[in-house]
Protein backbone atom coordinates (compact mmCIF):
# COMPACT_ATOMS: atom_id res chain seq x y z
CA UNK A 1 0.00 0.00 0.00
CA UNK A 2 1.07 3.66 -0.88
CA UNK A 3 0.87 5.87 2.49
CA UNK A 4 1.02 9.28 1.56
CA UNK A 5 1.89 11.12 4.92
CA UNK A 6 2.39 15.13 5.79
CA UNK A 7 5.04 15.12 8.55
CA UNK A 8 4.62 18.45 10.77
CA UNK A 9 7.99 18.21 13.51
CA UNK A 10 7.14 21.53 14.63
CA UNK A 11 9.05 23.11 17.42
CA UNK A 12 11.20 21.80 20.76
CA UNK A 13 11.45 18.59 21.09
CA UNK A 14 9.11 17.54 18.19
CA UNK A 15 11.88 17.29 15.64
CA UNK A 16 13.75 14.67 17.93
CA UNK A 17 10.12 12.29 18.74
CA UNK A 18 9.28 12.56 14.93
CA UNK A 19 12.60 11.41 13.65
CA UNK A 20 11.97 8.27 16.02
CA UNK A 21 8.46 7.52 14.97
CA UNK A 22 9.57 7.90 11.41
CA UNK A 23 11.94 4.89 11.68
CA UNK A 24 9.60 3.21 13.21
CA UNK A 25 6.99 3.52 10.80
CA UNK A 26 10.19 2.95 7.85
CA UNK A 27 10.64 -0.62 9.49
CA UNK A 28 7.31 -1.47 9.43
CA UNK A 29 6.94 -0.42 6.04
CA UNK A 30 9.61 -2.71 5.05
CA UNK A 31 8.07 -5.35 7.18
CA UNK A 32 4.77 -5.31 5.57
CA UNK A 33 5.65 -4.17 2.34
CA UNK A 34 4.28 -0.75 2.37
CA UNK A 35 5.67 2.40 0.51
CA UNK A 36 5.42 5.40 2.40
CA UNK A 37 5.70 8.75 0.84
CA UNK A 38 6.79 11.65 3.73
CA UNK A 39 6.36 15.21 2.77
CA UNK A 40 7.76 17.56 5.32
CA UNK A 41 5.99 20.69 6.28
CA UNK A 42 6.40 23.61 8.52
CA UNK A 43 4.29 24.49 11.09
CA UNK A 44 4.65 26.75 14.63
CA UNK A 45 7.19 28.80 16.01
CA UNK A 46 9.67 27.31 13.09
CA UNK A 47 7.06 28.59 10.36
CA UNK A 48 6.60 32.23 11.80
CA UNK A 49 10.52 32.56 12.03
CA UNK A 50 10.83 31.20 8.37
CA UNK A 51 7.57 32.86 6.82
CA UNK A 52 5.85 34.74 9.29
CA UNK A 53 2.84 32.17 9.75
CA UNK A 54 2.53 29.75 11.98
CA UNK A 55 0.06 27.29 10.02
CA UNK A 56 1.03 28.96 6.43
CA UNK A 57 -1.10 27.75 3.30
CA UNK A 58 1.38 25.83 1.88
CA UNK A 59 1.36 23.73 4.87
CA UNK A 60 -1.97 23.36 4.90
CA UNK A 61 -2.32 22.06 0.90
CA UNK A 62 0.15 19.34 2.08
CA UNK A 63 -1.87 18.06 4.67
CA UNK A 64 -5.26 17.98 2.29
CA UNK A 65 -3.30 16.33 -0.01
CA UNK A 66 -1.91 13.61 2.26
CA UNK A 67 -3.51 10.45 3.98
CA UNK A 68 -2.68 11.30 7.22
CA UNK A 69 -0.63 14.16 9.25
CA UNK A 70 1.39 12.99 11.49
CA UNK A 71 2.56 15.70 13.99
CA UNK A 72 5.04 16.66 16.91
CA UNK A 73 4.31 19.62 18.75
CA UNK A 74 4.38 23.74 18.42
CA UNK A 75 5.34 26.42 20.90
CA UNK A 76 8.42 28.36 21.98
CA UNK A 77 9.12 30.13 25.07
CA UNK A 78 9.80 33.49 23.37
CA UNK A 79 6.30 33.58 23.35
CA UNK A 80 5.16 32.00 26.35
CA UNK A 81 5.79 35.51 28.17
CA UNK A 82 5.19 38.01 25.57
CA UNK A 83 1.05 38.38 25.89
CA UNK A 84 1.82 41.24 23.10
CA UNK A 85 3.07 38.84 20.41
CA UNK A 86 1.11 39.74 17.14
CA UNK A 87 1.30 36.32 16.01
CA UNK A 88 2.16 32.85 18.41
CA UNK A 89 2.70 29.54 17.14
CA UNK A 90 -0.47 28.12 19.22
CA UNK A 91 -2.14 29.77 16.65
CA UNK A 92 -0.98 27.44 14.11
CA UNK A 93 -2.52 24.64 15.76
CA UNK A 94 -5.84 26.30 16.19
CA UNK A 95 -5.89 27.66 12.59
CA UNK A 96 -4.86 24.09 11.57
CA UNK A 97 -7.64 22.04 13.45
CA UNK A 98 -10.07 24.69 12.12
CA UNK A 99 -9.13 24.88 8.41
CA UNK A 100 -8.94 21.08 8.47
CA UNK A 101 -12.31 20.52 10.45
CA UNK A 102 -10.43 18.31 12.68
CA UNK A 103 -13.78 18.56 15.24
CA UNK A 104 -13.11 15.49 17.63
CA UNK A 105 -9.41 14.55 19.45
CA UNK A 106 -9.21 11.55 20.35
CA UNK A 107 -7.27 10.96 23.92
CA UNK A 108 -7.16 7.47 25.03
CA UNK A 109 -5.70 7.03 28.98
CA UNK A 110 -4.52 3.57 29.35
CA UNK A 111 -1.88 1.68 32.02
CA UNK A 112 0.98 -0.34 30.84
CA UNK A 113 1.28 -3.47 33.09
CA UNK A 114 4.85 -3.03 33.46
CA UNK A 115 4.67 0.97 34.63
CA UNK A 116 1.78 0.70 37.01
CA UNK A 117 4.03 1.92 39.31
CA UNK A 118 5.63 4.57 37.76
CA UNK A 119 1.69 6.05 38.21
CA UNK A 120 1.73 9.14 41.12
CA UNK A 121 -1.73 7.06 42.44
CA UNK A 122 -1.77 4.13 43.65
CA UNK A 123 -1.96 0.41 42.21
CA UNK A 124 -5.09 -0.39 43.39
CA UNK A 125 -6.36 2.91 41.95
CA UNK A 126 -5.48 2.65 38.03
CA UNK A 127 -5.31 -1.23 37.24
CA UNK A 128 -7.23 -1.76 34.60
CA UNK A 129 -7.45 1.57 33.18
CA UNK A 130 -8.63 2.13 29.67
CA UNK A 131 -10.58 5.38 29.23
CA UNK A 132 -11.15 7.59 26.20
CA UNK A 133 -11.69 11.45 26.10
CA UNK A 134 -13.40 12.84 22.66
CA UNK A 135 -12.75 16.41 23.28
CA UNK A 136 -14.63 18.45 21.07
CA UNK A 137 -11.59 20.88 19.26
CA UNK A 138 -13.18 23.44 16.79
CA UNK A 139 -15.44 25.31 18.66
CA UNK A 140 -16.39 26.46 22.05
CA UNK A 141 -14.80 28.94 24.38
CA UNK A 142 -11.59 28.25 22.03
CA UNK A 143 -13.07 29.79 19.03
CA UNK A 144 -16.08 32.01 19.96
CA UNK A 145 -15.93 35.92 19.88
CA UNK A 146 -13.25 37.42 22.37
CA UNK A 147 -11.44 40.81 22.96
CA UNK A 148 -11.45 43.68 25.13
CA UNK A 149 -13.95 46.36 25.92
CA UNK A 150 -13.72 49.65 28.74
CA UNK A 151 -10.50 51.02 27.07
CA UNK A 152 -8.88 47.50 27.48
CA UNK A 153 -10.00 47.09 31.33
CA UNK A 154 -12.57 44.34 30.57
CA UNK A 155 -11.77 41.18 28.91
CA UNK A 156 -13.86 38.39 27.07
CA UNK A 157 -14.12 35.06 25.79
CA UNK A 158 -17.65 33.30 24.57
CA UNK A 159 -18.45 30.14 24.55
CA UNK A 160 -21.15 29.32 22.04
CA UNK A 161 -21.79 26.19 20.49
CA UNK A 162 -24.77 24.67 17.61
CA UNK A 163 -26.92 21.93 18.14
CA UNK A 164 -25.00 20.24 15.21
CA UNK A 165 -21.74 20.82 16.79
CA UNK A 166 -22.63 18.49 19.81
CA UNK A 167 -24.32 15.85 17.39
CA UNK A 168 -21.65 15.11 15.25
CA UNK A 169 -19.20 14.88 18.53
CA UNK A 170 -21.99 12.80 20.45
CA UNK A 171 -22.12 10.70 17.28
CA UNK A 172 -18.84 9.54 17.73
CA UNK A 173 -19.01 9.00 21.13
CA UNK A 174 -22.08 6.46 20.79
CA UNK A 175 -20.15 5.14 18.01
CA UNK A 176 -17.09 4.39 19.72
CA UNK A 177 -18.72 3.22 22.95
CA UNK A 178 -20.93 0.31 20.93
CA UNK A 179 -17.40 -0.92 20.00
CA UNK A 180 -15.95 -1.09 23.48
CA UNK A 181 -18.11 -1.60 27.12
CA UNK A 182 -20.82 0.24 26.01
CA UNK A 183 -20.67 3.49 28.59
CA UNK A 184 -20.32 6.80 28.26
CA UNK A 185 -20.42 9.82 29.96
CA UNK A 186 -21.03 13.49 28.92
CA UNK A 187 -19.25 16.00 30.99
CA UNK A 188 -20.75 18.92 31.45
CA UNK A 189 -21.69 22.16 33.90
CA UNK A 190 -25.44 22.22 33.23
CA UNK A 191 -26.00 23.46 36.72
CA UNK A 192 -24.59 26.68 35.24
CA UNK A 193 -23.59 26.96 31.66
CA UNK A 194 -26.35 26.98 29.16
CA UNK A 195 -24.10 25.92 26.22
CA UNK A 196 -23.45 22.50 28.69
CA UNK A 197 -27.66 22.52 29.07
CA UNK A 198 -27.74 22.04 25.08
CA UNK A 199 -24.79 19.44 25.56
CA UNK A 200 -26.66 17.58 27.99
CA UNK A 201 -30.41 17.65 25.94
CA UNK A 202 -28.37 16.67 23.27
CA UNK A 203 -27.16 13.93 24.45
CA UNK A 204 -30.47 12.97 26.03
CA UNK A 205 -32.07 13.02 22.96
CA UNK A 206 -29.65 10.79 20.92
CA UNK A 207 -29.18 8.34 23.68
CA UNK A 208 -32.80 7.15 22.13
CA UNK A 209 -30.97 5.66 19.52
CA UNK A 210 -28.91 3.91 21.39
CA UNK A 211 -30.65 1.58 23.73
CA UNK A 212 -27.82 -0.55 24.82
CA UNK A 213 -25.44 2.41 25.73
CA UNK A 214 -25.43 3.40 29.14
CA UNK A 215 -25.32 7.17 29.17
CA UNK A 216 -24.20 8.96 32.39
CA UNK A 217 -24.30 13.17 33.34
CA UNK A 218 -21.75 13.93 35.46
CA UNK A 219 -20.16 18.07 36.15
CA UNK A 220 -16.95 18.34 35.20
CA UNK A 221 -16.30 19.45 38.63
CA UNK A 222 -17.05 15.81 40.10
CA UNK A 223 -14.65 14.35 37.03
CA UNK A 224 -12.07 16.10 37.88
CA UNK A 225 -11.86 14.65 41.30
CA UNK A 226 -13.12 10.73 40.07
CA UNK A 227 -10.91 10.48 37.43
CA UNK A 228 -8.15 10.34 39.86
CA UNK A 229 -9.83 8.52 42.41
CA UNK A 230 -11.37 6.02 40.34
CA UNK A 231 -10.20 6.24 36.73
CA UNK A 232 -10.79 2.29 35.84
CA UNK A 233 -14.84 3.53 36.45
CA UNK A 234 -14.74 5.21 32.99
CA UNK A 235 -14.95 4.11 29.66
CA UNK A 236 -15.63 6.77 26.63
CA UNK A 237 -16.40 10.22 28.09
CA UNK A 238 -17.50 13.33 25.59
CA UNK A 239 -16.97 17.05 26.66
CA UNK A 240 -16.15 20.21 24.93
CA UNK A 241 -13.76 21.94 23.91
CA UNK A 242 -11.81 23.55 27.66
CA UNK A 243 -12.78 21.04 29.87
CA UNK A 244 -11.18 18.17 27.36
CA UNK A 245 -8.72 20.29 27.22
CA UNK A 246 -8.00 20.76 31.41
CA UNK A 247 -9.13 16.83 31.91
CA UNK A 248 -6.97 15.24 29.11
CA UNK A 249 -4.24 16.42 30.86
CA UNK A 250 -5.17 15.36 34.20
CA UNK A 251 -5.52 12.12 32.93
CA UNK A 252 -2.29 11.75 31.10
CA UNK A 253 -0.73 11.64 34.31
CA UNK A 254 -2.80 8.16 35.63
CA UNK A 255 0.07 6.11 33.14
CA UNK A 256 3.03 7.42 34.60
CA UNK A 257 4.12 9.45 31.87
CA UNK A 258 3.03 12.12 29.64
CA UNK A 259 5.44 11.38 27.52
CA UNK A 260 3.83 8.12 26.21
CA UNK A 261 0.09 9.17 25.74
CA UNK A 262 -0.86 9.62 21.67
CA UNK A 263 -3.94 11.01 20.20
CA UNK A 264 -5.32 11.60 17.17
CA UNK A 265 -7.55 14.65 15.61
CA UNK A 266 -10.49 13.66 13.27
CA UNK A 267 -13.05 15.25 11.69
CA UNK A 268 -13.98 16.27 7.78
CA UNK A 269 -11.05 16.27 5.96
CA UNK A 270 -7.35 14.49 6.80
CA UNK A 271 -6.90 13.52 9.90
CA UNK A 272 -4.29 14.11 12.58
CA UNK A 273 -2.18 12.04 14.42
CA UNK A 274 -0.05 13.67 17.65
CA UNK A 275 1.61 13.39 21.05
CA UNK A 276 -0.24 15.01 23.54
CA UNK A 277 2.57 16.42 25.74
CA UNK A 278 4.12 19.52 23.99
CA UNK A 279 6.89 21.18 22.91
CA UNK A 280 9.20 20.27 25.91
CA UNK A 281 11.29 23.03 25.47
CA UNK A 282 13.85 22.71 28.02
CA UNK A 283 15.06 19.16 26.85
CA UNK A 284 14.93 20.76 23.37
CA UNK A 285 18.42 19.04 21.44
CA UNK A 286 19.32 16.73 24.50
CA UNK A 287 17.89 13.67 23.18
CA UNK A 288 16.35 12.88 26.32
CA UNK A 289 12.39 13.41 25.36
CA UNK A 290 9.91 9.99 25.07
CA UNK A 291 9.57 9.42 21.87
CA UNK A 292 6.66 6.91 22.80
CA UNK A 293 4.06 8.84 22.53
CA UNK A 294 4.07 9.85 18.91
CA UNK A 295 5.10 6.19 18.04
CA UNK A 296 1.91 5.20 19.12
CA UNK A 297 0.29 8.08 17.53
CA UNK A 298 1.67 6.85 14.48
CA UNK A 299 0.42 2.90 15.98
CA UNK A 300 -3.48 5.08 15.93
CA UNK A 301 -2.54 6.14 12.25
CA UNK A 302 -1.72 2.90 10.81
CA UNK A 303 -5.13 1.49 12.56
CA UNK A 304 -7.23 4.23 11.79
CA UNK A 305 -6.17 6.36 8.57
CA UNK A 306 -4.87 3.45 6.88
CA UNK A 307 -7.15 0.25 7.94
CA UNK A 308 -3.90 -1.77 8.79
CA UNK A 309 -4.04 -3.21 12.38
CA UNK A 310 -1.71 -6.03 12.49
CA UNK A 311 1.03 -2.97 11.75
CA UNK A 312 -0.26 -1.24 14.69
CA UNK A 313 -0.32 -4.28 16.72
CA UNK A 314 3.12 -4.73 16.02
CA UNK A 315 3.97 -1.58 17.05
CA UNK A 316 2.29 -1.24 19.86
CA UNK A 317 4.21 -4.88 20.92
CA UNK A 318 7.32 -4.02 20.66
CA UNK A 319 6.94 -1.01 22.79
CA UNK A 320 5.32 -2.70 25.28
CA UNK A 321 8.36 -5.07 24.63
CA UNK A 322 10.88 -1.69 25.33
CA UNK A 323 8.65 -0.90 28.48
CA UNK A 324 9.04 -4.31 29.80
CA UNK A 325 12.69 -4.36 29.22
CA UNK A 326 13.48 -0.85 30.70
CA UNK A 327 14.63 0.30 27.20
CA UNK A 328 13.47 4.01 28.59
CA UNK A 329 14.07 7.85 28.40
CA UNK A 330 14.71 9.16 31.40
CA UNK A 331 10.88 10.24 32.62
CA UNK A 332 10.39 6.67 32.98
CA UNK A 333 14.16 4.95 34.18
CA UNK A 334 13.86 5.74 37.49
CA UNK A 335 17.39 4.58 39.08
CA UNK A 336 17.90 2.43 35.99
CA UNK A 337 20.07 3.35 33.04
CA UNK A 338 18.15 6.67 30.95
CA UNK A 339 18.41 5.99 27.08
CA UNK A 340 18.59 8.37 24.59
CA UNK A 341 15.24 9.48 22.56
CA UNK A 342 17.22 8.37 19.43
CA UNK A 343 18.52 4.50 21.27
CA UNK A 344 14.52 3.78 21.73
CA UNK A 345 14.19 4.73 18.58
CA UNK A 346 17.03 2.54 17.25
CA UNK A 347 15.84 -0.35 19.85
CA UNK A 348 12.93 -0.63 18.30
CA UNK A 349 13.61 -0.87 15.19
CA UNK A 350 16.00 -3.49 15.97
CA UNK A 351 12.91 -5.30 17.76
CA UNK A 352 10.27 -4.97 15.72
C1 LIG B 1 -3.57 20.78 23.48
C2 LIG B 1 -2.84 22.07 23.75
C3 LIG B 1 -3.46 23.17 22.91
C4 LIG B 1 -4.90 23.32 23.34
C5 LIG B 1 -2.73 24.52 22.98
C6 LIG B 1 -1.27 24.40 22.66
C7 LIG B 1 -3.40 25.55 22.08
O1 LIG B 1 -2.83 22.39 25.10
O2 LIG B 1 -3.50 20.28 22.34
O3 LIG B 1 -4.22 20.28 24.38
O4 LIG B 1 -5.19 24.03 24.30
O5 LIG B 1 -5.76 22.73 22.68
MN1 LIG C 1 -3.87 20.93 26.31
Amino acid sequence: MKLNIALLAGDGIGPEVIAQAVKVCDAVATKYNHNINWTPALTGACAIDAVGDPYPEETHQICLNADAVLFGAIGHPKYDNDPSAKVRPEQGLLKMRQKLGLFANVRPTFTFPSLIDNSPLKRERIEGTDLIFLRELTGGIYFGEKGRKDGGETAFDTCTYTRAEVIRLAKKGFELAMTRSKKLCCVDKANVLETSRLWRETVQDMAKDYPEVTVSYEFVDAVAMRLVQWPNSYDVLITENLFGDILTDEASVISGSMGLMPSASVGDKTSLYEPIHGSYPQATGKDIANPLATILSAAMMFEDAFGLKEEAEAIRNVVNKSLEQGIVTEDLSGKNKAYKTSEVGDWLVTNL
